[in-house]
């Protein structure tokens, strides 16, 4: 698959990573503080990133856009760990969480900008779930993955997990601390993290204030919405505006063909109005 480069037009002074020079081609600059928590959406037109009960629904809003593969890629690529709900997880059946799965034509070139960074082959797959209700056998946990749970969840999930899985038991309550998965996630080394989550546990680490950077593509397709259908928006279950708005700040923008890409920089509570 031949790509063309992304189009710069608009770029904050921002770190840079050192890349494999097929990286660095299509994409320009990239790279990031440590620690960091990123997060990485596709949007339609109409702000619409869920199509309710429909599996994969990222893959159908980017209309399966090259570019925006590519651009999932390398920001795994980046990633000690990638750390999804597990809403994400059952509506993703199949999928495996890694640079490789989502652009192929370029894995040689994302194994190298890892090994250049000093992290692991892969990055590490965190699931998290208060439920326990997962698909046992869905590739990404046979491949080996942590799962983040209540004690109600990992009492649900029992011994069933494949072997390569690790469960973190975070606590009785019905929901995990946001805030002390990552704190638990960063004493492990994991200190690049980027969320794949969807907007239910997006929504509640932009509320605890610990988003540090947004990833959004923005495709050119308006999906519409009828008014019992649970198409949500990057957040959903936290209400911010109008006293909590995160207002953020702009750090990029790039174009390919009709799609926009966009990177801002999201505030810290105290910054917030
Ligand atoms: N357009 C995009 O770029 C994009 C990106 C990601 C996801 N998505 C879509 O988003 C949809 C899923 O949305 P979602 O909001 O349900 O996804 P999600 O936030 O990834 O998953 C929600 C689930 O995660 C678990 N969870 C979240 N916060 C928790 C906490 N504090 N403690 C314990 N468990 C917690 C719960 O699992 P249990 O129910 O098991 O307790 C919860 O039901 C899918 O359709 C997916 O395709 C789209």
């Amino acid at each position: 698959m031949t790509l063309a480069p992304f189009e710069v037009l608009y770029e904050a002074d921002l770190p840079g990573y050192k890349m494999p020079a097929d990286l660095h081609h299509l994409y320009g600059r990239l790279g990031f503080k440590t620690p960091v928590v990123y997060s990485n959406f596709v949007s339609s037109l109409d702000g619409i990133v869920t199509l309710g009960s429909k599996p994969s629904a990222g893959s159908i809003i980017s209309g399966k856009s090259p570019a925006d593969r590519f651009l999932m890629g390398l920001l795994r690529a980046c990633a000690d760990a990638v750390v999804i709900g597990a809403g994400t997880m059952r509506a993703t059946p199949g999928h495996l969480w890694t640079p490789a799965h989502v652009y192929p034509d370029l894995a040689t070139e994302f194994t190298s900008l890892r090994s250049a960074l000093g992290r692991a082959t892969e990055p590490r797959l965190v699931v998290v779930t208060a439920s326990g209700e997962l698909d046992f056998s869905h590739p990404a946990l046979v491949k080996g993955a942590i799962v983040m749970t209540t004690a109600d969840g990992a009492k649900k999930i029992g011994d069933r997990l494949p072997a390569t899985c690790e469960v973190v038991v975070m606590g009785k309550g019905k929901n995990l601390d946001v805030a002390k998965v990552i704190e638990e996630l960063r004493g492990r080394g994991l200190q690049v993290l980027l969320t794949e989550g969807g907007p239910h546990l997006v929504g509640q680490v932009i509320e605890a204030g610990l988003l540090d950077e947004a990833f959004l593509t923005v495709s050119p397709v308006i999906a519409g919405r009828k008014d019992d259908d649970e198409r949500f928006g990057m957040v959903e279950g936290v209400e911010l505006l109008p006293e909590h708005g995160a207002w953020s700040s702009l750090l990029s923008v790039r174009r390919h063909g009709d799609y926009l890409f966009l990177r801002y920089r999201t505030p810290a509570p105290a910054a917030r109005a």
